[in-house]
């Protein structure tokens, strides 16, 4: 998912990579224009604001980042998902992933966006129309949040309410990809559609 967003972004921003491996990061950046791949700590220094998209049981460890993180913008793409009876469901019994961050990150404005958007979908050159929902501490780290959502053509940001909105959020990740693999319908994503007025 990293990659595949880094790909979009990258379209209109300079990239950073991080990695536990910065050989792995400098080799992912070298297949994207504009990316150039390094180690988290010194990602995370230089980079303006930063999307997290690691693994749920990996995001305890990123407090060590939180002094070069500090007054910046992080946008978790982190669901905790667990397979059980043949469908997926939110691995956390109560609040969400994003929280757990911005509690690791106090001194971040993290936001939740991208959860919901299977990784294939920026893998195209051109990205398909698509609701991104954004669940945020407050309107104005919303509309940040969004500016850079809608740096990816296609793309609309949607508001879903205070950072505890993030639960929702994570938890209708389960929902679309069972609605794909019980449907047979190929990777599903958000697009919501108004009535107008
Ligand atoms: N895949 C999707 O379609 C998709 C879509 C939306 C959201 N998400 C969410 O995005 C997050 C990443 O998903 P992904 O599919 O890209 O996962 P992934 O392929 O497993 O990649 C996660 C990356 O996290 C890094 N990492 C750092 N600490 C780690 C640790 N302790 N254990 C394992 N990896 C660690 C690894 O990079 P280094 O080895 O380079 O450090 C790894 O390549 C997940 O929370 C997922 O729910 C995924």
């Amino acid at each position: 998912m990293g990659s595949a967003l880094a790909r979009q972004l990258a379209k209109s921003h300079e990239v950073i990579i991080g990695s536990r491996d910065p050989a792995k990061a400098r080799e992912a950046a070298k297949g994207i224009r504009g990316a150039r791949g390094t180690d988290y700590q010194t990602a995370s220094k230089e980079a303006d604001s930063a999307v997290v998209s690691l693994p749920y049981s990996a995001i305890g460890a990123l407090g060590g980042l939180s002094g070069a993180l500090a007054g910046k913008l992080v946008v978790s793409v982190v669901n905790p998902l667990k397979f059980e009876d043949g469908l997926l469901h939110d691995s956390m019994e109560k609040g969400s992933a994003a929280q757990e961050l911005a509690r690791a990150l106090p001194k971040s404005r993290v936001v939740t966006a991208f959860n919901n958007v299977p990784a294939r979908f920026f893998t195209k050159d051109e990205v398909m129309a698509m609701d991104i929902l954004v669940a945020a501490p407050s309107k104005e780290v919303f509309e940040e949040a969004a500016k850079l959502v809608r740096s990816i053509p296609n793309l609309r940001p949607l508001y879903a309410g205070p950072l505890t909105e993030a639960e929702t959020v994570e938890r209708m990740t389960a929902l679309v990809l069972n609605l794909a693999n019980l449907n047979g319908t190929g990777v599903l994503t958000t697009r919501f559609v108004s009535a107008g007025g």
